[in-house]
């Protein structure tokens, strides 16, 4: 039986679990207050899932989902990942995570940074551009005409067809946007970035500044709810990520 050990188990985090379990894996879940925290979360998923320390989550894993906010990311447990192909959800947002120059000044990419703290493992970028919500509404069975498509990045192709062999089974098909140096292409606010998987998109301008206010304002939660999800075609996918400009942090409209 295949396990997913995920590093963080919030919004991202449980969602995934929901699918893997779904799709008949067994789960581990981590956090960074301990196993304990996560009694309810792990009652509610039911017999496949079990928490335990980020340690033994990244040990039990044939596949580890890292979903932790970026300013977390030095606290990763590199030892227990070495050798293991990681799924890397981070996004970078300075109000939350402070900020970080060779981020800002486009040197490098959120997830280099990860995988150079990850020393021996094996890092795909891999569903940090849709919201939480869209997670399970577009995940559809594999052959499905309307499966939405998911761009991955990494260093080590190995590992990125071991991915989307796993995303497949989740739910999605992938588009491989190269190696991890280009995973700028979706990051924050680039045009494949969140907004395609929306049935009904406001304007990228618009629909950021609506999320930085209710950010800033303190409202929990960053995709508007009720939107239904559109599903996003591979072509089209691989259109937006061709097409996209670099979108530094202080070009952003939420940072
Ligand atoms: N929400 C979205 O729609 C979305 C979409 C795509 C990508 N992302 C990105 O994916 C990441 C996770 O987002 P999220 O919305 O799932 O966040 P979230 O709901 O706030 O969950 C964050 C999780 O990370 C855990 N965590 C924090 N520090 C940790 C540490 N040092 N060790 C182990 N676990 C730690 C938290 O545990 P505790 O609660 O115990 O601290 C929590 O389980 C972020 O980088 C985010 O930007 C989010």
């Amino acid at each position: 039986m295949a396990t997913l050990g995920f590093i963080g188990s919030g919004s991202i985090g449980t969602a995934l679990a929901r699918l893997a379990i779904a799709a008949g894996m067994d789960v581990v879940l981590s956090n960074s207050r301990g196993p304990q925290s996560l009694a309810q979360t792990v009652a509610e998923l039911g017999e496949r899932a079990r928490a335990a320390t980020p340690g033994e989550a990244a040990r039990a894993g044939d596949w580890v989902v890292v979903s932790i906010p970026l300013s977390a990311y030095r606290q990763l447990p590199a030892t227990a990942l070495a050798g293991k192909v990681v799924l890397d959800t981070i996004n970078y947002y300075p109000f939350r995570d402070g900020n970080v120059e060779v981020l800002d000044s486009g040197r490098t990419t959120t997830s280099e940074l990860v995988q150079q703290h990850l020393t021996g493992a094996k890092l795909v970028k891999a569903f940090n551009n849709i919201g939480d919500l869209h997670i399970p509404a577009l995940a559809r069975p594999a052959g499905a005409a309307d499966r939405t498509a998911l761009p991955i990045a990494g260093d080590d192709p190995e590992a990125k067809a071991s991915a989307a062999a796993l995303i497949d089974q989740l739910g999605f098909d992938t588009v491989d946007a190269g190696p991890l140096n280009e995973s700028w292409r979706f990051e924050p606010e680039t045009t494949p970035y969140v907004l395609p998987y929306f049935a009904a998109p406001a304007t990228p301008k618009a629909f950021w500044a609506a999320v930085s206010e209710a950010v800033h304002s303190g409202e929990h939660g960053q995709t508007p709810p009720k939107d239904p999800g559109a599903p996003l075609p591979g072509h089209r996918l691989r259109t937006l990520l061709a097409e996209t400009p670099r979108v530094l942090t202080a070009d952003r409209v939420l940072r």
